[in-house]
């Protein structure tokens, strides 16, 4: 499994590339306005020059043709560009022009089995089930992971789309999309934080530290 992180922040997605274990990013219009009126182009690139793997930013077009033609600008604009199109009836014609081109997208806001499997059909490279927004209507966000993990791991010949679990709100999402199957889970950088997080490995470290100095002396290190 890899982890993305779900942001466009610039000083997070460093300290998630330094600390090893983000390979990959996700924007989407929300997240890049959260950093402010920022050149969309240049943020993006600077993005793609920090993380060594895909790094999903979204189209506002949504019709087919204006959904097109942002995207193969985009795809411009660095090597590990991926264009997020919206799981629309235009973004599955989109998705199947994109990826004749060799452009690879990333099906965004999928919320049904249905939309993974036609964005897998249309030739996306990934689908994005958005868990956190189908538990805040009442539904199993995790369930639908699942089922799209299964059903394409019975085509293995014909579907090569990973799975990106999205709209990640806590740590159990991700221990959930782990054991899911998913290929990649895109978390927030908050989320990042409270993974590494448990009370006994403080107090253990707490410990350990206190017996040592007890015997050895206050201060005295290896
Ligand atoms: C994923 O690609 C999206 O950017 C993201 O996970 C949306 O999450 P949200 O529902 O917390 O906004």
């Amino acid at each position: 499994m890899r982890l993305f992180l779900d942001t466009a922040n610039i000083d997070h997605i460093r300290h998630g590339v330094k600390l090893g274990v983000i390979t990959g990013v996700t924007t989407n219009p929300s997240l890049v306005s959260k950093e402010g009126k920022v050149d969309y182009k240049h943020l993006v690139q600077e993005i793609c020059s920090i993380v060594p793997g895909p790094v999903s930013t979204e189209v506002l077009s949504q019709d087919v043709s204006g959904m097109v033609a942002e995207a193969r600008q985009i795809a411009t604009w660095a090597e590990n560009v991926v264009v997020k199109i919206p799981a629309s009836l235009e973004g599955v014609e989109a998705t199947h022009q994109l990826a004749k081109e060799n452009i690879k997208v990333n099906f965004t806001l999928c919320f049904s089995l249905n939309q993974a499997l036609l964005g897998a059909l249309a030739g996306a490279a990934f689908v994005s089930p958005f868990v956190g927004r189908l538990d805040d209507i009442g539904e199993h966000g995790m369930r639908l992971v699942k089922e799209i993990v299964e059903v394409f791991k019975k085509y293995p010949d014909s579907i090569k789309t990973q799975l990106i679990a999205a709209s990640i709100r806590h740590p159990q999402h991700c221990i959930e999309a782990a054991e899911a199957g998913a290929q990649i889970a895109t978390v927030p950088y908050q989320v990042l934080m409270q993974m590494i997080r448990h009370p006994l490995t403080d107090i253990g470290i707490s410990r350990f530290l206190e017996d040592w100095h007890k015997v050895m002396g206050e201060g005295k290190s290896i």
